[in-house]
């Protein structure tokens, strides 16, 4: 796989922002399996004994930048539930709708998708150290993954917004904190702070690999029937920006024949906002997004916290739970099926007979604040 510039489509180093300020991206190489044969390779792989297969991001190694097997390190990730809901159906107003619940990864949270890939990346390439700047999540998945690689690991956070729970793992799998006064947007803008180290935030993108494997685990999961609609909560961008490479590439390979609609929900508080996971002012991964969006017949909404509480407690009532930022997909749907949301009038964007999954991205315990029941 080569990288290119996913702005100005130039050759590109992975790791490296391009001369037009675009983000770096991977390009699909050839791959050699027609669509029933990866099928088949992929769903053998999750009952063999191989240790490496037992993450639901490897199973799709042809798919993935190549790194040599010595240097892979995997806590598992990738192996999620996507929970069938009557009672969110309900709540939100359509026929059916199904959580991909991408907090059951081993740290909590989706990031784990894309750091099993960047972090084998770095220490295939000799690295010594790792750092990013985060709300938490993608930092507690660094601290992990480069413990488990051998790697130091330097997180840079915006000081009093990140759940103690959070500051807690970065802690245990032994990262230094280097805590900002601001925003999550000022410790990005601080990553130099950090001086050798490989970055692994989202324009590392090695990341949006790993994370472009929860659009095939959605796939996989239905038996390879498209959603009309996939929903998930946008902070810094790059997760939207992974799942939409991930059902390109399906559709690129034979595997899917149409793509999903595609929902983002951003809090309206911005920065602000009880939701600190997606307290992000400026993302990174905007251009990538919006050329999701446009790819995708998209829609993009801000939603209140209010509305963002409500939904969270709804999918705790189910005995499935999320942090707060990951029920900002439910509150979503809710509001682009509602007459009344504050969606600035996007009045059933939503059919009510459409079949949606929305996307949690996190675990209940990463953040136990916010219920309001
Ligand atoms: N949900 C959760 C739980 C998150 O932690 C994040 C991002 C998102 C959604 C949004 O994903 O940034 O790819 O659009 N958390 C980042 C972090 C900012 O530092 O952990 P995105």
């Amino acid at each position: 796989m080569n990288g290119r510039c996913s702005d100005c489509g130039a050759d590109a180093d992975p790791l490296a922002i391009c001369a037009c300020g675009g983000l770096p991206e991977f390009a699909l190489g050839p791959v050699r399996l027609d669509p029933a044969g990866l099928r088949r390779v992929v769903r053998e792989r999750r009952i063999s004994y191989e240790p490496l297969f037992a993450s639901g991001v490897w199973r799709w190694q042809e798919l993935l930048p190549a790194i040599d097997r010595s240097a892979i390190v995997s806590l598992g990730e990738g192996n999620v539930p996507l929970y069938p809901s009557a009672a969110g159906a309900r709540y939100a107003g359509v026929d059916r709708l199904a959580y991909l619940h991408l907090g059951m990864n081993p740290t909590g949270s989706f990031k784990d998708l894309g750091m099993t890939v960047a972090i084998s990346a770095a220490k295939a390439s000799g690295a010594r150290a790792v750092v990013c700047a985060s709300t938490g999540n993608t930092a507690s998945s660094m601290a992990a993954y480069a413990a488990r690689a051998g790697l130091d690991a330097y997180a840079i956070v915006p000081r009093g917004r990140v759940s103690d729970a959070k500051l807690a793992q970065m802690r245990e799998y032994g990262a230094q904190l280097i805590e900002i006064d601001g925003s999550f947007d000022d410790a990005f803008n601080n990553l130099q702070l950090v001086e050798g180290a490989a970055v692994v935030n989202s324009v590392n993108a090695y990341r949006i690999e790993g994370q472009k494997c929860a659009a095939f685990a959605i796939l996989e999961a239905r038996g390879w029937s498209v959603p009309d609609w996939v929903v998930l909560p946008g902070g810094n961008l790059g997760n939207i920006s992974a799942l939409a490479k991930g059902f390109r590439e399906a559709k690129q390979l034979g595997l899917i024949e149409k793509l999903p609609r595609l929902a983002l929900v951003r809090a309206a508080r911005g920065v602000d906002t009880e939701a600190s996971a997606i307290a992000v002012g400026a993302p990174r991964s905007l251009n990538r997004a919006h050329q999701a969006l446009r790819d995708f017949d998209g829609v993009q909404l801000r939603i209140g916290d209010d509305a963002i509480l409500a939904a969270k407690a709804q999918i705790g009532r189910e005995g499935i739970g999320c942090e707060p930022a990951s029920a900002a997909s439910l509150a979503g749907i809710r509001a682009l099926r509602q007459a009344q949301g504050d969606t600035g009038g996007q009045r059933d964007t939503i059919a009510p007979d459409a079949d949606v999954v929305a996307v949690l991205t996190g675990h209940i315990l990463k953040d136990a604040r916010g219920h309001a029941a």
